[in-house]
């Protein structure tokens, strides 16, 4: 008799949650019960069971000093008995002010303004409805200096909103809602084979007088199956998009805060782009908040006494100050010569494990940026998402104890900041018995 079946409020517990609880990307009737947490520190969550798992992929990518981290819990602690949350219009506060001026400090020097929201997707709404409005502003009027066409990468992962979704890799995700979403031209991703292909696809797109702006997860299309790119080739892309005034909208919302071994990955081009999404890393992982940054030059155009070219978007939680409360002790603990250090420690780290990695059977591809590393699990079958590995994939990493959210046969380490070098190494060991398990050869 397992666990939940020994514990009667567990097992109640599990059979509630089946009744009750609609979990994403799931089918309560096709998967086995969900692990009840109880409690989490730094790498580590704590299930009902007394189980441990390493939490190897930041719970979503959205924890960056490990779980519970006392500071940001006291930052939030502290702010939750002085101001809970307030309207955002007409009102302001020491959290939102202070955060918006510490990301302006770290973030690329062009940008001005801080436009806060909820979550990743609404980042990327408000960066896709501010570009087009700047767009109506600057052509004054004007139908025939109007634009309207946005451009994508191939394999993009924007979000789950219907905005984000249109200018994101139709697939899986969006196959239900194709006849809802907005046309977008797509561009496939650079590499070192195709480059001068893409520079000359994106030239002929931006060069049609039609071309707004340009959507990109910049150096790690997460999503999508970790795909990297070079910051070098992202630059030849920018310098297309500058010289034809397009829009470009970095979405940072994964990339942002250290991911990429800088605090930002478009800090590692040339060129600065107009417009930025954050979000997932912003608060350590505490509480849900967006933020969208813009440069000087789209702040400007919103100049206007007329009342009917405001920006009209905003949503209720807005601001909320406990959310920008934990983001400013987040961002200060980024900040700290200790974090700098671990993550520089962690890429090291990572930056061995993939030359290991290519004489291990069963792993392809294996590649790093900054603190993710991905594999390939050479395994055969060359669907994505969908592929039958994924989930033997999921079983095996927490069968040892590690929570690994394998994307199709793409494994991939995104760790909390707080990550030891031997939980590194127990995340390294596993990927490659996989490789020996689930690979072709095996
Ligand atoms: C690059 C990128 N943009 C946007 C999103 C959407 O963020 P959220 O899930 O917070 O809506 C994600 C989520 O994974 C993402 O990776």
């Amino acid at each position: 008799m397992g666990f939940a079946e020994q514990n009667p409020r567990l097992a109640s517990l599990i059979e509630r949650d089946k009744a009750a609880v609609w979990h994403p990307f799931s089918h309560a009737s096709l998967e086995g019960p969900p692990i009840s947490v109880k409690r989490a520190r730094g790498s580590w969550l704590i299930a009902e069971d007394g189980r441990h798992y390493l939490d190897a992929v930041s719970s979503w990518w959205v924890n960056t000093h490990g779980h519970c981290n006392p500071v940001i819990a006291e930052a939030i602690a502290k702010q939750l008995y002085q101001l809970e949350h307030c309207i955002f219009a007409g009102f302001t506060h020491e959290p939102a002010v202070e955060l918006a001026e510490l990301l302006l400090s770290i973030l690329p020097e062009n940008q001005e303004k801080i436009f806060f929201s909820d979550n990743g997707s609404t980042a990327v709404e408000v960066a896709l409805k501010l570009a087009i409005q700047f767009n109506e502003l600057r052509s004054n009027g004007d139908k025939e200096a109007k634009r309207r066409t946005l451009v994508r990468l191939s394999s993009s992962y924007h979000g789950d909103t219907v905005g984000a979704m249109s200018v994101s890799e139709r697939d899986t995700f969006t196959a239900p809602f194709t006849d809802y979403l907005f046309e977008v031209a797509v561009i496939p991703t650079p590499t070192e084979d195709n480059i001068s292909e893409v520079t000359s696809q994106f030239e002929l797109l931006c060069s049609k007088s039609d071309t707004l702006a340009f959507i990109f997860e910049p150096l790690i299309q997460g999503a999508g199956g970790m795909v990297m790119y070079s910051a070098e080739h992202l630059d030849r892309l920018f310098e297309i998009a500058k010289q034809h005034n397009v829009v470009l909208i970095a979405d940072e919302v994964m990339t942002g805060f250290g991911r990429t071994g800088t605090h930002f990955a478009t800090l590692q081009t040339k060129h600065e782009p107009d417009i930025l999404c954050l979000s997932k890393g912003i608060t350590g992982g505490f509480l849900p908040l967006g933020a969208t940054s813009c440069s000087g030059e789209i702040v400007e155009a919103f100049h206007t006494p007329d009342r009917g070219k405001f920006f009209y978007h905003g949503h209720s939680y807005t601001g909320n100050p406990l959310a920008c409360a934990a983001g400013v002790a987040s961002t200060k603990l980024l900040l700290e010569e200790r974090c700098q250090e671990r993550i520089a420690k962690i890429q090291e780290l990572h930056t061995v494990a993939i030359k290991d990695f290519s004489s291990c059977p069963g792993l392809t591809r294996a590649r790093v940026t900054g603190t993710v590393l991905a594999v390939d699990i050479d395994c055969g079958e060359d669907s994505y998402y969908l592929n039958p590995i994924r989930d033997k994939l999921y079983t095996f990493f927490l069968e040892r104890g590690i929570l690994l959210r394998p994307l199709g046969n793409v494994v991939y380490i995104l760790p909390p900041y707080c990550f030891t070098d031997s939980e590194l190494g127990s995340c390294y060991q596993a990927i490659a018995e996989a490789g020996r398990e689930f690979g072709k050869a095996a």
